[in-house]
């Protein structure tokens, strides 16, 4: 672990509501690791930007009649509002259509032709004759040539997650007309080129997936193809060379550029150089596994064509996707749920807690269900967690006037408690460091679990001797987890160090706290009240109900 990192997850495209299948694979899993990487003192920043050009966000905006600018402008913002209530807590949230984004590209374009990496090539493209347009990427759908998948765009194929060279039987997406074909000059960047560098890339570094690094080794093994940069539209990053009109790059060419050239925007305004800190600090690009593709082939080619000016990705976590109810979440069959009402019903911590623990470190799809959710926070949340806080400080609170009492001699039970406390960080830490967000939550409940059971056993309600100890050791327990969960749960963590009369932000204590026993005898508990509220049975059949219908 280097002493400075950042963090970066897949840019949204502005171009509607974040649902719960983006928060789930990609900006709750960075939002956790930011805030644990902050816990161990690592200078981290997590960067974010809205993904602005591309044609369906252009004919969209044609189609509501504003500016394609005003179009961007009106989703980043709505985007960022939705990401900060649901506390993803971006440290720059800014966009691909910046004056910086767009300079930092064609600068990219610039350097990558003087190193011949750029060639020009007459194509032949879909055109319509009906909506008189180009038709690119997304415009065209039909049959996929690898494994035949119907109805599958142009520029990626859903179902096998590889861009086709053709795509079979095409149709235009607009209108379903067959296009014709047109010719028109393109900039292909020669991905071809950078094979070997590839496949030293993915053999050599040891942090990304096995199994993702497995078959993007394969597909560079069957040939890469070189990649069209350019399309005939007019919203995107202009292409500068001169005489060029009306060709800008796709946005696959500028999007990823973004990570970069937000992190200089973002450091530079607090004093520090980009270039510096990009090269010094681990990078993560966490996304979903329909973006593998893009995120291990053509964005480290891009940086590898540019002399690794900046350096290629540390850690790529990716993640698989999410179903909902067990189907295939649609926006156009209402089969999704939308960030902002699903946080009007419930709070962040919730859909954070229930999202952590659906999602391993893999490419398997996760599977969100009402039912599971309500079980888990009722059972694992409120029934584990928040009744070891309650019933530890109540009991203190009750029974020593809040005072924290001062232990006996450790008994065998005592003993091993103490020690669970001193070797939670570092298990913790084990896990935290691979990835596995869900295992470390789960650790934490086991953790909670063990002390709800120590506090049964304990009975120290009748006043015995060891009754000091275990609200010592209990009290102490709540005071770990409060700081455990901060990444996951950062609204609760912060409701129970106040509950234990703590000051300060729990943003600020550092990870090793999680194992201290540092609430002494004599310590005062502050105000004690119910940190969750049970899921009703009703509200969930309310919400079932909704799905797929308008
Ligand atoms: O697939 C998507 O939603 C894209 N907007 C992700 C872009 S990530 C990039 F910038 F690398
Ligand atoms: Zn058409």
């Amino acid at each position: 672990m280097r002493s400075k990192a950042i963090i970066t997850s897949a840019l949204p495209y502005s171009n509607g509501e974040i649902h719960l299948g983006h928060v789930a694979s990609t900006y709750l899993p960075a939002d956790v690791t930011t805030r644990y990487l902050k816990q161990k003192n690592v200078e981290v920043y997590y960067i974010c930007a809205s993904d602005d050009y591309g044609t369906p966000i252009l004919i969209q905006s044609e189609k509501e009649k504003k500016s394609p600018e005003e179009y961007v402008e009106y989703w980043n913002k709505r985007d960022h509002d939705d990401f900060t209530s649901f506390d993803i807590n971006f440290d720059f949230f800014y966009k691909t259509s910046s004056v910086e984004n767009n300079e930092f590209v064609q600068y990219v374009f610039k350097k990558l032709e003087s190193s011949g990496h750029i060639y020009q090539n007459d194509i032949v493209q879909f055109y319509c004759k009906t909506d008189k347009k180009f038709l690119p990427d997304r415009y065209v759908i039909g049959t996929c040539p690898y494994c035949n998948a119907d109805e599958q765009y142009s520029d990626l194929c859903e179902k096998c997650g590889r861009v086709p060279e053709e795509i079979g039987n095409p149709h235009c997406s607009i209108c379903g007309n067959t296009p014709v074909k047109e010719k028109t000059n393109h900039y292909f960047f020669k991905l071809k080129n950078f094979s070997d560098q590839l496949l030293e890339y993915l053999e050599s570094n040891n942090n990304l997936q096995t199994d993702v690094k497995k078959y993007v080794q394969n597909w560079i093994k069957d040939g890469l193809i070189d990649w069209d940069i350019t399309r005939d539209i007019s919203w995107g990053v202009p292409v500068p060379v001169d005489n060029v009109e009306n060709k800008v790059f796709y946005g696959w060419f500028d999007n990823h550029l973004a990570y970069i050239s937000s992190t200089i925007k973002f450091l530079k305004s607090i004093g520090k150089d980009g270039k510096d800190f990009w090269n010094d600090a681990d990078i993560y690009h966490f996304i979903g596994k329909d973006i593998i593709y893009h995120h291990y082939l053509f964005l480290p080619a891009m940086r590898l064509g540019i002399d690794s000016e900046y350096k290629l990705p540390d850690f790529i976590p990716t993640r698989g996707h999410l179903t909902l109810q067990s189907k295939k979440i649609s926006k156009s069959r209402n089969w999704y749920i939308g960030l902002k009402d699903f946080l009007q019903i419930f709070p962040s911590d919730y859909l954070r807690f229930y999202l952590v623990s659906i999602n391993p470190y893999s490419q398997d799809d996760l599977n969100f269900d009402w039912d599971e959710f309500s079980t888990k926070i009722n059972s694992e949340l409120i029934g584990n967690l928040g009744n070891l806080v309650n019933r530890a400080l109540g009991f203190t609170v009750k029974t020593f006037d809040g005072l924290v009492p001062k232990p006996e001699v450790y008994d065998e039970l005592d003993i091993e408690s103490e020690k669970m406390i001193k070797e939670l960080a570092d298990k913790l830490d084990e896990l935290l460091q691979k990835n596995h967000l869900d295992r470390a939550l789960r650790k934490i409940l086991e953790f909670s679990s063990h002390f709800n059971q120590y506090f049964q056993h304990k009975e120290p309600w009748k006043k015995e001797h060891g009754t000091n100890s275990c609200v010592f050791l209990s009290v102490n327990a709540v005071k770990s987890i409060a700081i455990a969960i901060y990444p996951f749960l950062p609204k609760s963590s912060q409701k129970i160090w106040e509950q234990l009369g703590l000051d300060g932000n729990i943003s600020e204590k550092n990870f090793e706290e999680i194992s201290n026993i540092s609430i002494k005898s004599g310590h005062k508990i502050g105000k004690i009240e119910p940190l969750f509220a049970k899921v009703e049975e009703s509200i969930i059949e309310e919400q079932k109900s909704k799905l797929g219908s308008k």
